[in-house]
């Protein structure tokens, strides 16, 4: 698929059908991720890849708002980093998260991000456990890693339309040669 196509069809999609995404198709998608630029090329982010239904549904009770649409995803690749080599980091895994998200689109997938990174499993409790916390007591991550989101994926249930307009003129500042 060209990037312009891939561009405009991508969506966050919450709904997936059952049909399984095969291995070989999530290594591939997350090694077109590990092709990000990352600061000094520190090559900081991790992944996790996660393809099984009882792991899924416990990433989906990661927060009370937001993330239980995960256990109908077919898979999860949570984005991690490495903290110890730079402090831009998150900046590193929102990056690879989103070149992810668009190399599953070109797979003929799709995907939402699920965030994970600062976030509570409650949201009316911001000082309780927070999702990572949660998350570390069913995967084994190393300590020196953090969690940014994770992107749910499968093939999905339907036909998301396209993107809606907007006008995004404010967004956007010239500062011309005259
Ligand atoms: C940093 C970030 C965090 C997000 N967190 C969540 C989330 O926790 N749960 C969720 O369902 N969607 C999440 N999303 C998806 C956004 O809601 C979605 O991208 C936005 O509504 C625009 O819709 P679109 O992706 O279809 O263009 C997140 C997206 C980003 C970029």
């Amino acid at each position: 698929m060209e990037l312009k196509e891939v561009l405009k069809t991508r969506r966050s999609v919450r709904r997936f059908s059952p049909t399984e995404v095969s291995r070989e198709i999530l290594l591939n998608i997350v090694n077109q991720a590990l092709t990000a630029p990352s600061s000094r090329n520190m090559r900081t982010t991790r992944f996790i890849i996660v393809d099984d239904k009882p792991t899924l549904e416990k990433l989906a009770k990661m927060r009370d708002y937001g993330s239980e649409f995960m256990k109908d995803a077919t898979a999860a690749i949570i984005v991690a980093a490495d903290t110890t080599k730079t402090d831009l980091w998150r900046e590193n895994c929102a990056i690879s998260a989103t070149i992810l998200q668009l190399a599953v689109v070109d797979a003929g997938l799709a995907s939402c991000w699920v965030h994970i990174g600062g976030r509570p499993r409650l949201k009316d409790n911001p000082e309780g456990e927070q999702a990572e916390e949660y998350i570390r007591t069913f995967i084994d991550i190393p300590a020196d890693w953090s969690l940014e989101c994770a992107i749910a994926l499968g093939y999905s249930d339907y036909t998301p339309k396209p993107l809606p307009e907007h006008d995004d003129s404010g967004s956007i500042i010239w500062h011309t040669r005259e």
